[in-house]
């Protein structure tokens, strides 16, 4: 995303965004014309007929569909497991499925904590066990410009909050990425302050849009896009959809994120997808789906402003990007 502050990365161990899409292209187009077919995509079809997962990982028992991003068309296992963020495991796209294949999952505990009335430390699946699990096809758009289509499976972070039983003076939460160097290979170097935080207002959380993923094509979320349990909020830039958490805090002022922390004048709060509000390096006007060759129009709150827009009624996003 961003190395400002970062000595310990030299800009010759980035791999520049635009050449890494590039690579992708020529590699899937080769293959594409060595199979005799045209230049679709790696896609795997329309979204309603195929979100079986390749049978890599557990598969995740009775998924209710749901009706949101019917007849899109999805991105491949492949490039959502192998195109990632997730600085734990490296910097580079290609890292963290490499560099996360050691981590385990399990045991995995999410502590609760703060301005709420059911506090405590709890085993994941006791934490999930009174939720049904529904899948969720979403667009998902990162500040770099690009985007993908991809399969989630999870919970309404609403469903949970409102078990969790917030205290009325709770007005946001915060999200905490587990914090183990012995495990993340990557915060073993000072690339950002670990662990990785993130915050939502808590009507944010409230959304139906909003959810905590376990799962993505039916199957357990890889280590790559976040095992055991991460966010999900598709009318934000990707770097809102925190990985791996382990704590959830009530408290009722604005917290910190992470990417904010690291550079105040690139990152912002909110984080909506804008077209109309460059980041300083990447335009946010289109954006690049993997898999496709021509770039799109980048929509207001990524296409999902008739179900969000009325959050931010009267809050100016220019000024809180
Ligand atoms: N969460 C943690 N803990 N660490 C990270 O580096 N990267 C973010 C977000 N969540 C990140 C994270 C960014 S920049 C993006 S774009 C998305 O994860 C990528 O999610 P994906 O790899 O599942 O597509």
């Amino acid at each position: 995303m961003l190395i400002t502050n970062a000595p310990d990365i030299r800009s010759s161990e980035i791999t520049p965004q635009g050449l890494y899409l590039r690579r992708r292209e020529f590699i899937s187009g080769a293959a594409a014309v060595a199979a005799g077919l045209a230049l679709t995509g790696p896609f795997t079809g329309q979204a309603d007929a195929q979100t079986a997962g390749p049978g890599k990982l557990a598969r995740l028992a009775t998924i209710k569909k749901s009706g949101y991003g019917a007849g899109e068309k999805l991105n491949s296992y492949d490039d959502i497991t192998s195109y990632n963020n997730f600085y734990e495991f490296g910097t580079d796209k290609d890292e963290p499925a490499v560099q996360s294949r050691a981590f385990t999952t399990k045991p995995w505990k999410v502590t609760v904590e703060g301005l709420v009335n059911k506090p405590g430390d709890y085993d994941l699946d006791e934490f999930i066990k009174p939720f049904a699990l529904e899948e969720r096809i979403y667009r998902m758009r990162c500040v770099e410009a690009w985007s993908m289509v991809i399969p989630w499976v999870g919970i309404p972070l609403a469903d949970i909050v409102k078990r969790l039983d917030p205290t009325p003076a709770a007005k946001f939460i915060e999200f905490y990425t587990l914090k183990d160097p012995t495990r993340m290979p990557g915060q073993r170097r000072n690339v950002l302050p670990w662990p990785y935080v993130e915050g939502l207002r808590l009507d944010e959380a409230m959304h139906p849009l909003a959810i905590l993923a376990v799962g993505l094509y039916g199957e357990v979320l890889p280590n790559q896009n976040g095992a055991p349990l991460r966010l999900v909020v598709p009318w934000k830039y990707g770097f809102k959809g925190i990985k791996s958490i382990v704590k959830i805090r009530f408290v009722d002022k604005q917290p910190r994120n992470t990417w904010q922390d690291m550079a105040p004048n690139e990152y912002g709060f909110y984080a909506n997808v804008n077209p109309s509000v460059d980041h300083p390096r990447w335009s946010q006007k289109s954006e690049r789906r993997l898999g496709e060759f021509r770039p799109r129009p980048t929509e207001m709150f990524n296409g999902y402003g008739d179900q969000v827009a009325s959050l931010y009624t009267g809050l100016n996003l220019r000024s809180n990007y």
